[in-house]
């Protein structure tokens, strides 16, 4: 499969095949070893979906294509699509997430991009590390924004078996999405898929032990109001892992955090205590460089409810 993908990229991208190549040599032999599983684990599965690998390969370049053309724009107006056009934006994205074509594409390559990207990596290792260290005090598992899947199914993996696991997104065709994944690697799971927007989700007196939240903050108009409604949702000794990005100009992310200082601010004036975290630069640069050019930051961290 390895060989596969290399063949593929060399003919349609060798500046990112260039990149992934660099990657072993950062990462180690642990990262190695996760991209031969991935790759065996996740082919099959792309084509039970009607995916072959050079199709996938496609959606993940567009993505990057994408994110490239946006960056570009960034550097040059310093603002994302959004903050120059919020009405049109906000349609563009409504329009996105409920496009079965374009999304399914969209979550593909996003997914594909969780090996091929140092940053997505580590946050997916910090991610099953964290459930690892708390899985026993889980009972009620609530992920936000599940997207193309990947990380409910992992949880799921991970997760005590009684316990019970709540899947959200906003967008129909992600729910499909991670059914098929669920489907696929847990025949028959036991899980409640919810169709709806976070602000608006209603469950009467309804309490979680520990919510996820990958990359929806940035996708929102107020992630204020997602930390604020997340800490309502955990019980007192209740834990949140979220990630998200600085300086990340997309489509649909429209939300703009300026400074890792302004997540961190914005999750604590939510009463939300961070107690792990991992900042991850898109480039191998100095952080005074990374800050100075407004480079991407992925982040990710650990909160508890604060008393
Ligand atoms: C970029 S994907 C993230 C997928 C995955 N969690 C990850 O970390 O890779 C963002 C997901 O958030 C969902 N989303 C965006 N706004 C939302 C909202 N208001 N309520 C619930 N889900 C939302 C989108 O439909 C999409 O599936």
């Amino acid at each position: 499969m390895l060989d596969t993908l290399l063949t593929i990229f060399e003919k349609r991208s060798p500046s990112q095949l260039k990149k992934f190549q660099a990657l072993p040599k950062q990462l180690g032999q642990q990262y190695s070893s996760h991209v031969l599983n991935y790759l065996d684990k996740y082919v099959p599965y792309w084509e039970s979906l009607g995916l072959d690998l050079e199709s996938v390969i496609d959606a993940y370049l567009k993505m990057v294509d994408q994110y490239m053309y946006y960056q570009v724009k960034f550097y040059k107006h310093g603002k994302y699509p959004y903050e120059k056009d919020p009405e049109g934006t906000l349609q563009k994205t409504r329009e996105l997430y409920e496009n079965p074509h374009d999304m399914k594409a969209y979550m593909a390559g996003l997914s594909l991009s969780l090996i091929l990207w140092k940053s997505h990596y580590l946050i997916t290792s910090f991610f099953r590390e964290c459930i690892l260290q708390h899985k026993e005090s889980i009972n009620d598992y609530l992920e936000v924004g599940v997207g193309h899947g990947f990380y409910f199914s992992e949880a799921f993996s991970l997760l005590n078996q009684g316990s019970r696991k709540h899947a959200l997104d906003i967008s129909p065709v992600s729910l499909q999405m991670t059914g098929h994944l669920m489907e696929y690697f847990h025949e028959n799971a036991a899980y409640e898929s919810i169709q709806a927007d976070f602000l608006q989700f209603n469950k009467k007196k309804e309490q979680f032990d520990y919510i996820v939240m990958g990359e929806v903050l940035e996708h929102t108009e107020r992630p204020d109001l997602f930390f604020e409604k997340t800490r309502q949702l955990l019980r007192p000794e209740g834990k949140l892992f979220f990630s998200t990005c600085v300086n990340c100009p997309m489509i649909d992310h429209l939300y703009r955090y300026k400074t890792v200082d302004g997540i961190r601010e914005m999750a604590e004036t939510s009463n939300l205590r961070i107690v792990a975290e991992r900042i991850i630069p898109a480039e191998d640069l100095p952080m005074s460089e990374v800050v100075k050019n407004k480079i991407t930051i992925n982040y990710a961290a650990l909160a508890v409810k604060d008393k």
